[in-house]
C-alpha cells in the first residue's frame, strides 16, 4: 500500500501505534525537502533550522548527492570491508586528505554513537589504559559506551550502572582537567562546541591546553565533531579554529549528505589496530561512500564552511544586537547558534513552527538553530524576524 492511500490522520496514528515511543513528536507529516525548505503532507512549507538534527548541511536532496546515490544504487549497494571497493578507497583518501594533519586512517560506521564507541575502544587498545575523561553537559550518544561519556544525568540515570572509569569534569575549565588527567588516562574526549549541552563553544586556549595535557601524560585527545563537523562552524572541521591536531576525530551526521554514515579518524599515536579488533556490517558500504564523496566535493567546491562563517556571523550579530528582554545570551560558531532564554523553549519552538520556522531545543531553555549551510540570506532574515516576533510576544 502506498503512503498516499492513507489519510494524514491515519499516518500519524500508524506511527503513534507502532513506533517505539521514545521520541517526542511534532505534528507535521514531513514528505519532501529541497535546500533549506521542507514540506508537510498538507503542502505547508517550513524553513528548516532542524536540518535532521544537523544532518542536512548541504540542504535537503542536494542534486549532487541524489545523482551519486542514484548512480551507485544501480551499480553496487553493499560490499563489506573484507573486500576492497572503488568508492570506499576514494572516500578514505579524500577524508584523510581534508582532515586535520596527522589523521591518516579512518574506521567507517553508521552513526555518531558508533563513531564515539570506536574512538573509545581504539584509545583503550592503543594506550592499554582504561580511564577516559569527559565533560559535564557533554553529549556523545546513547549506546552504552557513548552514554557513559555523556555528561548529562537526564540521559544516564535510568541506565546505570554504566561503563566504569569514566570521569566528568566542568567544560572549558583547564584546571579541572589538569587535576584529573594522569598516566592512568587513556583519553580525553571533547566537543569543540557543546551542542546538545546548550550550544557552548570552548575557548581555543582551553582546547590547546587540553591537547598539551594529553601529550604530557601520554593520553589521547578525542574530538567529537559529530555535530560541529563538516562546515557547520565556519571551518570544514571545527578543531581547525584552534589549530588542534587530535589523535581521534569522530564524524557523522552530515558526512554522507543525509544518508547514515560516520567515521572515526585517527593518527599515529593510535597506530596499527589489530585485525578483528572492531567491525561494522554496514560500515564503508559503497552507497554511503559515494554519497559522502559527493558531499565532500560540494562542501569544498561551494565553499560552504566559509558561507556558514559569513551568514552565521551575520545572523548571530543581528540576534545579539536585537535587545530582547527574554534572551539571556546569544552564542555559537558559524551556523550553530543558541539563544539562552529566561523561559522554557518548548512553547517558543511551537510558536515558530506555526509561523513556518522549525528549530531545536538544547536543554530546557536554549533555542538552537542548525540550518543547512546553503540557507539563503533572505531565508535567514525570515528566521530572525520570526524569532524576534515570537520572543517579543508575552510569555
Ligand atoms: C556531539 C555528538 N556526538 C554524538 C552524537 C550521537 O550521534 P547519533 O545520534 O548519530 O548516534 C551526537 C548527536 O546529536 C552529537 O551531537
Amino acid at each position: 500500500m502506498s503512503s498516499n492511500q492513507f489519510a494524514i490522520s491515519d499516518l500519524r496514528s500508524l506511527e503513534d501505534t507502532h513506533t517505539s515511543g521514545v521520541y517526542p513528536k511534532r505534528s507535521p507529516v514531513i514528505v519532501r525537502g529541497e535546500g533549506a525548505r521542507i514540506w508537510d503532507s498538507d503542502g505547508r512549507e517550513y524553513i528548516d533550522c532542524v536540518a535532521g538534527h544537523g544532518v542536512a548541511n548541504l540542504g535537503h536532496c542536494h542534486p549532487a548527492v541524489v545523482q551519486a546515490v542514484t548512480e551507485q544504487a544501480n551499480r553496487l549497494i553493499t560490499c563489506p570491508e573484507i573486500f576492497y571497493n572503488d568508492q570506499r578507497a576514494q572516500l578514505l583518501a579524500r577524508l584523510c586528505e581534508l582532515a586535520p594533519s596527522g589523521l591518516a586512517r579512518a574506521f567507517l560506521c553508521n552513526s555518531g554513537a558508533e563513531a564515539v564507541e570506536a574512538a573509545m575502544k581504539f584509545a583503550r587498545l592503543a594506550t592499554g589504559r582504561t580511564q577516559i575523561v569527559s565533560t559535564m553537559r557533554s553529549f556523545h550518544g546513547r549506546t552504552y559506551g557513548a552514554l557513559s561519556l555523556t555528561g548529562q544525568g537526564k540521559y544516564r540515570k535510568q541506565f546505570e550502572p554504566l561503563v566504569p572509569n569514566i570521569e566528568h569534569v566542568p567544560y572549558n575549565n583547564l584546571d579541572a582537567l589538569s587535576n584529573l588527567v594522569s598516566e592512568r588516562t587513556a583519553a580525553v574526549i571533547l566537543e569543540i562546541v557543546q551542542g546538545e549541552g546548550g550550544v557552548r563553544p570552548a575557548s581555543n586556549e582551553y582546547l590547546l591546553g587540553a591537547q598539551e595535557l594529553c601529550r604530557q601524560h601520554g593520553a589521547l585527545l578525542i574530538i567529537d565533531e559529530v555535530q560541529t563537523g563538516l562546515g557547520r562552524t565556519g571551518r570544514l572541521f571545527a578543531c581547525e579554529h584552534a589549530g588542534l591536531e587530535p589523535d581521534l576525530l569522530c564524524l557523522a551526521k552530515s558526512l554522507a549528505g543525509g544518508l547514515p554514515m560516520a567515521a572515526t579518524l585517527f593518527g599515529e599515536r593510535v597506530g596499527e589496530l589489530p585485525t578483528g579488533a572492531h567491525a561494522s556490517t554496514f560500515g564503508g558500504n559503497p552507497l554511503t561512500c559515494a554519497a559522502a564523496l559527493a558531499t565532500l566535493d560540494v562542501l569544498v567546491s561551494e565553499a560552504l564552511p566559509q558561507r556558514a562563517e559569513q551568514v552565521g556571523g551575520e545572523l548571530m550579530a543581528r540576534l545579539q544586537q536585537t535587545s530582547l528582554p527574554v534572551v539571556r545570551e546569544v552564542r555559537g560558531l558559524g551556523l550553530m547558534i543558541g539563544l539562552e532564554l529566561k523561559r522554557k523553549v518548548t512553547p517558543i519552538l511551537k510558536a515558530l513552527q506555526e509561523r513556518g520556522v522549525l528549530a531545536l531545543p538544547a536543554g530546557a531553555t536554549v533555542l538552537r538553530l542548525l540550518p543547512p549551510l546553503v540557507i539563503e540570506a533572505t531565508e535567514l532574515e525570515i528566521v530572525a524576524d520570526n524569532i524576534q516576533e515570537v520572543l517579543t510576544e508575552p510569555g
